[in-house]
């Protein structure tokens, strides 16, 4: 099999010492750690590559309208106050010319220092699962408390992002970081483990996000996340509930928009009888 070769970098992040380090690599996006332009402070690149097997206007309007999207869909939402990286620069042309390959487009933001929520919460299960048979019941109850308070904190979050008439499109426990947060395992003792899942949270990837203030489309986005919350953290799936109260706190259109989750759960559920 060929060894994976990752993409050009486009020509303004080919020279920085130290380059910039791959975190992930999606089907769509390669996401990096790289320097600002004062090197000291560290940022996010997001590019979107070019895809060889696209015909090639398309594959440059398809790849510049997502940046662009996306872009657009931060900077309203700085505006409005909402928790979300800021744009730091962009290019939508692939500016680094056909000469070097590069045909794609990025997004410069300001770096997260802190974990995805779902590191945040996989912890927190393994350190339960292997620490609840010592733990006293108030030392249970205040790690429980801990797990909902960050869930509460991500539905509040979300409450504001709605209120400001944008739908995420793609809601997971990745794509919510939580700033402070260590990124491995070594702040955690045996006595306590609530103390890493303190911090703001903060929304990230809208490459699929759109403008709605539809009941039905905030609905949506919320029974995907509690979805994917059912999915990978059983530990933590009770605890929507405490998310659902810091989404009916948020703003004003909120109970109508949960009263409409109902809805959207009972057909779920239909479904997955059906299917
Ligand atoms: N501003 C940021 N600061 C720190 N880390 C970030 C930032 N943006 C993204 N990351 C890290 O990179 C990962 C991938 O980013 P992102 O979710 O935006 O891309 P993606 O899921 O590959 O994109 P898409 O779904 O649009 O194709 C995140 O889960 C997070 O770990
Ligand atoms: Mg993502």
């Amino acid at each position: 099999m060929a060894e994976y070769k990752p993409p050009t970098l486009p020509s303004p992040f080919t020279n920085t010492t130290p380059p910039p380090t791959l975190l992930t690599q999606g089907a769509e996006a390669h996401v990096y750690k790289t320097a600002s332009l004062d090197p000291a402070i560290p940022a996010a690149l997001k590019i979107r590559p070019s895809k060889p097997y696209r015909h090639p206007i398309l594959d440059r309007r398809l790849t510049r309208q997502r940046i662009i999207q996306e872009a657009r869909c931060l900077f309203k939402l700085i505006k409005e106050g909402v928790s979300v990286p800021g744009v730091l620069a962009l290019d939508w042309e692939g500016h680094g010319g056909a000469e070097s390959g590069w045909g794609g487009a990025w997004l410069l933001m300001e770096w997260v220092e802190g974990a995805v929520v779902r590191v945040v919460l996989e912890r927190w299960e393994a350190w339960m699962k292997q620490n609840e048979a010592s733990l006293n019941p108030v030392q249970r109850e205040r790690e429980e408390a801990s797990a909902r308070a960050l869930l509460k904190r991500m539905g509040a979050t979300i409450g504001a992002l709605h209120k400001a008439g944008v739908i995420h499109g793609d809601l997971t426990t990745s794509n919510l970081m939580l700033r402070g947060s260590p990124q491995d395992n070594t702040a955690t003792t045996t006595t306590e483990n609530g103390a890493s899942m303190k911090g703001d949270i903060v929304l990230i990837d809208f490459g699929l996000a759109s403008q709605s203030v539809q009941d039905e489309d905030r609905a949506v986005d919320l029974y995907v996340l509690e979805r994917a919350i059912g999915s990978t953290h059983p530990r933590s799936e009770p605890f929507f509930d405490a998310l659902v109260q810091g989404y009916r706190e948020s703003h004003r259109g909120a109970p109508s928009t949960l009263k409409r989750l109902e809805d959207v759960r009972m057909r779920g559920r239909k479904r997955s009888m059906i299917g």
